[in-house]
């Protein structure tokens, strides 16, 4: 047993399959080089714990399994960890912005559940540390695949496809990519719940999109391994087609996408569960340019190279 221990959880990128990755096709996600860092402590802090407090996105929260999705998400995992830590002190550091499709809630739930674990003396392997970051995350997301929370624990580049060991990703070239955060979005789970409530109305039609993506992903992959980045832009595009089709896109994310590509990107999409929040876009060779036209329309917007 410690007084003090550290944690970490990575943020992520959705580079193509989200929303099918939920109905069982794959999904491509990469780990952003940045994230959260949690630090626990028990003993000697002023304030009475259990408590988690990320100054970055304005939180302070007694976890409550009767509370709001914060308070229960963190209930559920301060339950899950040793009794002897379920008073600690949590102290988050974010540098990624919060409900912007950038996976920061299974970034802050891996940081919780690992700084927790290490604060009771207990090394937690990848495998334990999903499950665990998976409870929060079906409070967050209803019906999570369990993407963001394997991007979070594992780092790197992964293809994702539930109920499946998730797989690293060798990149045959480095991705730099712009991120912009354009809007605040509605929250996940509510849009995980329309595109679910979209396939059992039209089944047919619904179920041909997941496939289609499914059928880029697998593409993507290839692309992915080859270093061929025209290909893989030219499918991210695609993806976003897909994507906007199944009603997940909004005019900001339209408009940043076109801005994007005509400013030199190759490819350009929502990532994340849409309705908002955050787009990406794959730049070779025309990052800052790309960055300074999304700058006039988003709220937040960085330049980000993706495996090395
Ligand atoms: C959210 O980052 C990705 C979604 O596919 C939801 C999930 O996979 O849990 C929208």
């Amino acid at each position: 047993m410690n007084d003090m221990a550290e944690g970490v959880g990575q943020a992520k990128l959705i580079l193509l399959g989200e929303h099918a990755v939920v109905h069982g096709r794959p999904a491509l996600a990469a780990a952003l080089d940045r994230g959260v860092h949690a630090t626990a402590r028990r003993g000697r802090v002023r304030v009475k714990g259990p408590r988690v407090r990320v100054p970055a996105w304005q939180v302070d929260v007694v976890p409550d399994a009767n509370g709001d999705d914060l308070e229960r998400a963190m209930a559920r995992l301060f339950e899950a960890s040793p009794s002897e830590v379920r008073d600690a002190v949590v102290d988050v550091e974010a540098v990624v912005p919060s409900r912007a499709g950038l996976g920061s809630s299974a970034a802050l739930s891996v940081a919780v559940v690992r700084a927790l674990a290490a604060l009771a003396g207990d090394d937690l392997d990848v495998i334990r540390t999903e499950v665990l970051a998976g409870l929060a995350e079906e409070v967050f997301h209803g019906r999570a695949s369990g993407i963001d929370a394997a991007v979070a624990a594992r780092g790197g580049v992964l293809r994702f496809l539930r109920g499946a060991a998730p797989v690293a990703v060798d990149l045959g070239a480095p991705l730099p990519a712009v991120v912009a955060y354009v809007e605040p979005r509605v929250p996940t789970r509510e849009m995980v719940s329309q595109v679910g409530a979209a396939y059992g109305k039209r089944p047919e039609e619904v179920g041909a999109r997941f496939e289609a993506i499914g059928r880029l992903v697998d593409d993507a992959t290839t692309a992915l391994v080859d270093g061929a980045l025209d290909d893989l832009g030219r499918l991210m595009n695609e993806n976003h087609a897909e994507l906007s089709a199944l009603g997940l896109s909004t005019p900001t994310l339209e408009e940043a996408c076109a801005v994007a590509r005509s400013a030199g990107a190759v490819g350009a999409k929502l990532t994340g569960a849409g309705g908002g929040g955050c787009m990406m876009a794959l730049a070779p060779g025309c990052e800052s340019e790309v960055a300074a036209a999304l700058e006039p329309l988003a709220l937040w917007v960085t330049t980000v190279r993706l495996g090395g």
